[in-house]
């Protein structure tokens, strides 16, 4: 998704915002660009595709100055191009912008009637046209950005510099993540810590609706209504290296490996020898989960399957109703919420704008509480929940979300431990619970071992271009995240199904073409699902199998593979046998030779509706 990084310093800004936008890569992009004001005037440089195209023209024609703008697009209103690349130029005005503005067909007629001519399809530019017209009218940059910002609809980050102020940015936002980096002598706005780790760890995250003035000796934050606002500085603890890929080919491979430490770290100091500790969600978070009768779960994409997961546990375990649904939809549904429900948001990132506009919109709707389980701890969600539990997974980079889920997977496990002892869980099955969970890291280690013959399967998956993954009970959310990962990343059509439904229509599917991959671990359902799994092979379908040595299993995959994965334990098996997945995702994209960490028309954080 886009991102955002300006600066203002008494050195050069390009190579920094260049800098800062390609640590921001990994968000998924299409165009790149960047302003610098030097010397009364305004010069820009943009490319469709890489940074490092919009780099190359840099380097043959730099723009020195010590003020300046720099964006990555994805697009939504209008082609990838040079032309709807930002920054876009009015005036005296260049403007970035993440975000889409709901109202910018009004706008732009209003603007059209009056003269302008726009240069690009985007519902950006009216910004920058609607801002150069007020300063024509006698206004400063910041008194300009406020009134413009007052008149939009819809989500915004922006940061907007003018000709005629030299030395000075403004930002803006509602909807989007802007923050401050407070540097020495120099200051910068960035859409994510990760874009001025580079440069500063001294961050101010900005409020919805707050307008921010920086120049290179001061940061001032105003609120929509002209009033100045304090906000606090906080030390970011990111760190530029965890950023570095080290000897692995891609990201993803390196966050999958980087799951046991993941998941160990989720854990610590929040399960020990008699249990999950108290209040390991925030202050008093244990009067309000005693009060708990049941809960709603809401989030997008991978963090859904985790959601999806944690229904199975905690309708097991702590025999509470959960109803799991997708943010989008959510969010504009009337949901019916029983008494003392929880609220529960799952994210990796934090920011992802279904996700917060369902949160926000829970508030509404009678909730008991809110709780939300992420893994940026600076982020809109986690800021604006009763209470959470950071997963501690560090950056995740690759588009394809790995150890986010795992990790989640963690948190959402000692939240079904909490309740199930809260709601009579019998002790003994408590403890060996919580011993499975406390061995998750382990048995995520030995499942990486695998990877060798999984390289080995991948090389006959690459010539398929469907495939089904099944699974039954809590495996069914661990096979749609399977089939996930292959199709966001090998562009291979993958679906996948509760085995029990084959029969009521995807058997049509199966033939010799068709690779039909079974999550399997032992269980009550296995001989269930050993009976679906018969009905692929009359078909003739090419079964793969992951199973934990369970009785008749081998003879199962006779006319394709077995993989033997060693679950753990059936509460721990669905993060176990993710990994597998993971792996055979990434090796098909890998032989496929797609681009695996930033996969065509995805974005990592998803910011707009
Ligand atoms: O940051 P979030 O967890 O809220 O993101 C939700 C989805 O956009 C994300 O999981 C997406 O589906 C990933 N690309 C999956 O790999």
């Amino acid at each position: 998704m886009c991102g955002i990084v300006a600066a203002t310093a008494q050195r050069d800004v390009a190579p920094l915002l260049i800098a800062g936008l390609k640590a921001l890569e990994y968000r998924g992009y299409d165009s790149s660009g960047v302003a610098v004001l030097g010397q009364g005037e305004i010069r820009r440089v943009r490319a469709k595709g890489k940074v490092r195209e919009m780099e190359a023209l840099y380097h043959a024609d730099p723009i020195p100055g010590g003020t300046g703008i720099a964006h990555t697009r994805w697009a939504t209103h209008g082609v990838p191009s040079e032309a709807n690349a930002h920054p876009h130029v009015a005036g005296r005005v260049a403007l970035v912008h993440n975000g889409i503005i709901e109202n910018y067909v009004s706008l732009r007629a209003e603007l059209r009637a009056g003269g302008h001519v726009f240069t690009s399809e985007t519902d950006t530019e009216v910004m920058a046209a609607l801002i150069d017209r007020r300063i024509g009218q006698g206004m400063k940059l910041r008194e300009a950005v406020l009134t413009t910002v007052r008149e939009l609809e819809g989500a915004y980050a922006i940061a907007v510099v003018s000709r005629d102020e030299p030395g000075r940015v403004v930002g803006a936002r509602r909807g989007a993540p802007l923050l401050v980096g407070v540097g020495i002598g120099e200051n910068f706005l960035g859409s994510d810590a990760q874009a001025l780790i580079q440069v500063t760890n001294k961050m101010v995250y900005l409020d919805e609706d707050d307008v921010v003035e920086i120049t290179r000796d001061s940061v001032q934050v105003y609120a929509l209504d002209g009033q100045p606002v304090e906000r606090a500085v906080h030390e970011s603890e990111l760190s530029s290296d965890a950023v570095e890929r080290g000897e692995y080919r891609h990201y993803m491979q390196k966050e999958i490996f980087e799951q046991p430490r993941a998941v160990a770290d989720t854990l610590e100091a929040r399960i020990g020898a008699h249990g999950v500790l108290p209040n390991i969600f925030g202050i008093d978070s244990d009067a309000l989960l005693q009060r708990t009768r049941g809960l709603h779960i809401i989030a997008c994409g991978t963090s859904y399957h985790a959601g999806m997961v944690a229904k199975y546990w905690i309708e097991e375990y702590a025999r509470l109703p959960v109803s799991v649904e997708v943010a989008s939809e959510y969010r504009y549904r009337e949901a019916v919420v029983p008494a003392d429900t929880l609220f529960v948001a799952i994210s990796q990132s934090g920011e992802t704008a279904d996700t917060l506009a369902a949160l926000r919109e829970s508030r509404r709707r009678g909730y008991l509480g809110t709780l939300v389980i992420c893994n940026v701890p600076e982020s809109s969600l986690v800021r604006e929940a009763d209470l959470k539990l950071m997963t501690r997974a560090g950056p995740e980079i690759g588009v394809a979300s790995t150890k986010a889920f795992t990790t989640q997977l963690a948190g959402l496990a000692l939240l079904a431990l909490d309740l199930a002892r809260r709601n009579g869980l019998d002790p003994q099955r408590y403890e060996a619970l919580c011993a499975e969970l406390q061995h998750l890291p382990r048995a995520i280690e030995d499942a990486l071992k695998l990877e060798p013959a999984i390289v080995e399967l991948s090389a006959e998956f690459i010539h398929h271009q469907h495939a089904l993954f099944l699974g039954r009970g809590a495996q069914y959310p661990v096979a749609l995240e399977g089939s996930l990962k292959l199709k966001e990343i090998s562009y291979i059509h993958a679906e996948a199904y509760p085995a029990g439904e084959l029969k009521h229509g995807p058997l049509a599917l199966v033939d010799e073409d068709m690779p039909v991959v079974a999550v399997a671990p032992n269980g009550p359902l296995l001989d269930k699902l050993k009976s679906n799994l018969q009905e692929v092979r009359a078909r003739g379908g090419r079964l793969i199998v992951f199973a934990d040595g369970s009785a008749g299993m081998d003879d199962m995959a006779r006319h394709g593979a077995m993989l033997r994965v060693e679950s753990g334990g059936s509460f721990i098996a669905p993060a176990v046998f993710t990994v597998p997945l993971q792996l055979l995702a990434y090796h098909v994209a890998v032989l496929r030779g797609t681009d695996v960490d930033q996969p065509r028309n995805l974005a990592k954080s998803v910011t707009v509706e």
